[in-house]
């Protein structure tokens, strides 16, 4: 079985969908219980099983009924794929250390302590976790420090798990998308087009333009490279950074 954070909308809800064709049960979780019921219905029409978790994972006692519940329910848990995040996409010298905390309770300390508390059943299963960070990692801007900081944090943990995950047979990778047309990337360009005096069509034709990328991706294609990592035809791929972007990130 496989947990999906962040599965109520955008590439968590794509990931659960494309997971449901790989693995007979998942554990959905968000906050928004009626869209994650909805996941739960898609999932099932694809031949999934899914336990419905609607928890706040900036609360660590969310972390422990995740696990506790995933493994009363299916017995075992093969793979994690965390994908919840939320972190404010605010100016750099205008945001607050209650959003700093904000961001990072949910992105960083979510994703890390799903992974630790889940470790002992990864270990038996001999697991595979794989963390969302995301492009402004590698391209950090002032518009997106926390964005940039967060992920380029997960990155490193993710690598750290990796490490530890050698030793105890637990695969662990992260993913960065680029540009991903989403509810997230439309709020920020119907907040950011009218102080360019754009419209919002006007911006979300502009950005692939001035990013150099051919268009904006879509959830279904980083859910099928997800479906990959916790594949077994991934098993030898661990500790990695991959990005997948449409060629934006230019630096080797
Ligand atoms: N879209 C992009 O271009 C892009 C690029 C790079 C990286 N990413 C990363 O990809 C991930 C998903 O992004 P997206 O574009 O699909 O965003 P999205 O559509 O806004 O989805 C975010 C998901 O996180 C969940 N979530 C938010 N706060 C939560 C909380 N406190 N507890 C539990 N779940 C919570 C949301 O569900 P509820 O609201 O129901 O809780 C939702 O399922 C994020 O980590 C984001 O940073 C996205």
């Amino acid at each position: 079985m496989a947990i999906v954070t962040g599965a109520s909308q955008g590439i968590g809800r794509a990931t659960a969908r494309r997971l449901a064709r790989d693995f007979s049960a998942l554990a959905l979780v968000a906050r928004n219980e009626e869209h994650l019921q909805e996941a739960a219905r898609q999932a099932k029409s694809i031949g999934a099983e899914s336990l419905v978790l609607a928890l706040d994972l900036r609360e660590p006692a969310a972390t422990e009924k995740v696990v506790n519940d995933a493994l009363a329910c299916f017995g075992r848990i093969d793979a994690l794929v965390n994908i919840a995040g939320a972190v404010p996409q605010i100016d750099l010298f205008e945001m607050t250390d209650v959003e700093w905390d904000d961001g990072m309770a949910l992105k960083f300390h979510g994703a890390c302590r799903l992974t630790i508390k889940a470790w002992d059943a990864w270990k038996a299963s001999k697991g595979s976790v794989v963390l969302l960070s995301g492009l402004a990692a590698w391209d950090p801007k002032p518009g997106f420090a926390a964005v940039a900081a967060t992920n380029a944090a997960i990155n490193a943990l993710a690598k750290a798990f990796a490490e530890q995950g050698i030793e105890d047979g637990v695969q662990v990778n992260s993913v960065s998308p680029g540009a991903v047309m989403t509810g997230r990337r439309q709020s920020f360009f119907e907040k950011r087009a009218p102080a360019h005096n754009l419209t919002v069509e006007e911006a979300n034709k502009k950005y692939p333009e001035e990013s150099g990328i051919s268009r904006f991706g879509a959830p279904e294609e980083i859910a099928d490279l997800l479906a990959f990592l916790v594949s077994p035809s991934a098993k030898w791929l661990t500790g990695a950074s991959l990005r997948m972007d449409g060629g934006e990130f230019k630096g080797i």
